[in-house]
């Protein structure tokens, strides 16, 4: 028996999750996990939420909120969409506990007393409009690599490799949208050229590794591996634990893995076992298993092993790292921030997330990337779910049930044809056994499917519905043949769909499987059939068209929502083109709603001597009384038009984004009539 440790990517606890993250490091993880558990291997399944970083401090920032509250309110909004597709954590822990900040300050003082952490005076983005240091996530430029932009100011989406932020070009301030400026300030490094030997060592005892994960690793190493900062300027996150830090912490990729260990050790005090993660972490017979999306690679594969290489107690390190490929969603990148996604709670909310486990296993994202569409989705779940697996479940059950009082009956005579089925079968599931063992879940789900395509062809081939007019003792080799195949489509399946396989065993009176080698022993007795009900239902074309809608009007929304970029400005223009429109500082004098317009309010405005009727379409954002009195920025040599029969001459001047807006206000008075420019 083998001893386990699988870990799934610790989530960063600042979003929801959407299908593109489960489909890479959740879903696989957790199949692979409840295949060895049927295997009767020892194994734990460990993950947590990742709760500091540069994205939770912003999005709290911008939310007016505390880190915590943003971490607390996505931990659980994460552990309630794993919790709905079935993924089974033995234990998920979070990064801001104080057990986890502990163990993390323990690591980097073992590091820094065995020499691999050094002190240096950086470079580093500083952004003078909000005094502050502009750490990883915010301050975004082009890549210096490979010259996409957007780049963040710790590793560049497009082409994966990290980045120094004070080489980005065009750098710019997250929060205000600045220049940053380059300014001096202590960090801590991580010394890895002295991990590289040891590292190079180690990985070259690791052929059987993914193809991706070894062709980056290497590309890495032969870049030259560099001293890595593991500070960072920010307050929310693992205090240093040197004196005078103050205003720095721990650098998220420094804390996150650790976080693997501090949710083991919770896991162990939990079931009451306080020492039992030691049996995993410091005994070498133990396969740590590492399940992440390709971005992680860097971190799990040279940065984290070298943390661990760097304590004086033994651990165990990476046996191995199933580094994922991406899910595209209808052909395009999954987007956050077009919100081009489709979030897990979203999907729950419409469809069983078993539909979901499947989908995303038939179509992994193994060995390169693979694109979720509803239309496939559809197919999937119609026919082959319900048309391959449901309608052989439905027919053997309903006909044994019907014909033979209830049960499935026992036979002992088989004819050659039957027991080359059977043999067929669980050749088959030998295969499926491999593949699981290779995480190569895709494959897997294939041949699930292929076994019960056997089963409805043995059915058809049979005939027994023609059979059991004629011979009713000869008629129970099929349906005995279609219960043993059955069974068997309840255990390699369960990994995959957990729930269809236990209803499928509910149906035969069998209890949850649990054993994998019950594939290779006969049933002995007539199986008792309980209420048969139908595993899967249909989804309707208009149903599908419904989310394909959803998710446009979802990115539309968030189109409106978004932040125009500097890149979208119009084409540029003459200054004389800027000197013809006359803008004016103008006094509210009167402000009302008109009748008929839900948009417009029509203000009289006075600029030096003269009175000025204007409509604007700012009535949903204020009330009239809120702009009397105002002074306000307008454009007063718009030539007059009629709108809802009323005339205008000009326009007020507003800010606007998404659904919001504010009219422009001098920041101090001074006299309307005055000139803008
Ligand atoms: O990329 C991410 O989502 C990270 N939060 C993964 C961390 S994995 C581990 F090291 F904690
Ligand atoms: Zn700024």
């Amino acid at each position: 028996m083998d001893k386990y440790l699988v870990t799934s990517a610790l989530p960063y606890a600042n979003g929801k999750l959407h299908i593109g993250h489960v489909a890479g490091a959740y879903i696989p993880a957790d199949i692979f996990v409840r295949y060895l558990k049927l295997k009767g291997e020892d194994v734990v399944y460990i993950c947590g939420t990742d709760e500091h970083g540069a994205p939770i401090s912003i999005r709290a920032e911008a939310e007016g909120k505390t880190p915590q509250e943003i971490v607390d309110y996505y931990h659980q909004s994460i552990k309630k969409s794993f919790d709905g597709i079935s993924v089974e954590f033995d234990n998920f822990s979070g990064t801001a506990r104080p057990k986890h900040h502990e163990l993390s300050q323990q690591f980097f003082l073992e590091l820094l007393n065995n020499g691999f952490i050094n002190e240096h005076i950086t470079q580093q983005l500083y952004c003078e409009h909000d005094k502050r240091f502009l750490p990883d996530r915010y301050v975004e430029g082009q890549c210096y690599h490979c010259g996409a932009e957007g780049a963040r100011g710790d590793q560049c989406d497009a082409c994966g490799k990290l980045i120094d932020a004070t080489l980005l070009v065009k750098p710019q301030c997250k929060i205000c949208g600045n220049t940053p400026i380059v300014k001096e300030t202590k960090h801590w490094f991580l010394n890895l050229p002295k991990f590289a030997d040891p590292l190079k060592a180690w990985l070259d005892t690791k052929e059987s590794w993914k193809d991706n994960v070894l062709k980056f690793i290497l590309s890495w190493i032969e870049d030259g591996l560099i001293e890595r900062s593991i500070t960072r300027d920010i307050n929310w996150g693992v205090k240093i634990p040197v004196a005078d830090t103050e205003g720095k912490v721990l650098y998220v990729w420094f804390d996150a893995p650790i976080g693997y260990i501090s949710s083991s050790i919770e896991w162990a005090e939990r079931i009451g076992q306080p020492d039992r993660w030691k049996d995993y972490w410091y005994d070498e017979k133990t396969k740590l298993v590492h399940f992440i999306g390709k971005d992680n690679i860097p971190f799990h594969a040279i940065i984290w092993p070298s943390i661990l290489m760097g304590q004086k107690q033994k651990y165990i390190l990476p046996h191995d790292i199933p580094a994922n490929e991406y899910l595209t969603l209808e052909g395009d990148k999954i987007s956050t921030s077009r919100n081009w996604a489709i979030w897990v709670e979203d999907f729950l909310r419409y469809f069983d997330g078993e539909l979901l486990r499947y989908t995303l296993s038939a179509n992994a994202p193994e060995t390169k990337d693979a694109d979720f569409s509803w239309k496939d989705f559809q197919t999937r779940v119609n026919s082959e779910l319900a048309n391959i697996l449901g309608n052989l479940v439905n027919r053997v059950l309903s006909f044994s049930q019907k014909n033979y009082d209830g049960v499935i009956p026992f036979t002992s005579d088989l004819s050659d044809y039957s027991k080359q089925t059977i043999q067929e079968v669980r050749e088959i599931a030998k295969e499926i056994d491999t593949e699981y063992r290779e995480y190569k879940v895709r494959k897997a789900s294939k041949l699930c499917m292929d076994i019960a395509r056997i089963g409805n062809k043995y059915f058809d081939e049979m005939k027994p519905w023609a059979c059991i007019k004629e011979d009713k003792e000869k008629t129970k080799e099929t349906l005995f043949v279609c219960g043993e195949i059955l069974k068997v489509i309840s255990i390699v399946f369960a990994p995959i769909i957990p729930q269809g396989s236990a209803k499928i065993r509910e149906m035969m009176s069998f209890a949850p499987a649990q054993n994998w080698d019950d594939i290779f022993t006969l049933n002995d007795s007539a199986i008792k059939i309980n209420e048969v009900t139908t595993m899967y239902r249909k989804i309707e074309d208009a149903e599908i068209e419904a989310q394909i809608n959803l998710l446009k009007e979802q990115a539309k929304a968030n189109k409106a929502d978004a932040v125009p970029q500097y890149e979208d400005k119009l084409e540029d223009i003459d200054f004389d083109d800027f000197m013809k429109l006359d803008l004016r500082i103008v006094k509210v004098l009167h402000a009302e709603k008109i009748k008929k317009s839900d948009k417009l309010l029509k203000l009289k405005v006075q600029c030096g001597n003269n009175e000025i009727q204007v409509l604007s379409g700012i009535a949903k954002y204020y009330e009239p009384e809120q702009l009397i009195g105002k002074d306000i920025v307008m454009l007063i040599n718009l030539k007059p038009r009629k709108m809802m029969g009323e005339i205008s001459e000009g326009m007020i001047l507003s800010a606007h984004i998404g659904d919001d807006l504010r009219v422009l206000i001098p920041e101090k008075p001074i006299k309307n009539g005055a000139k803008i420019s």
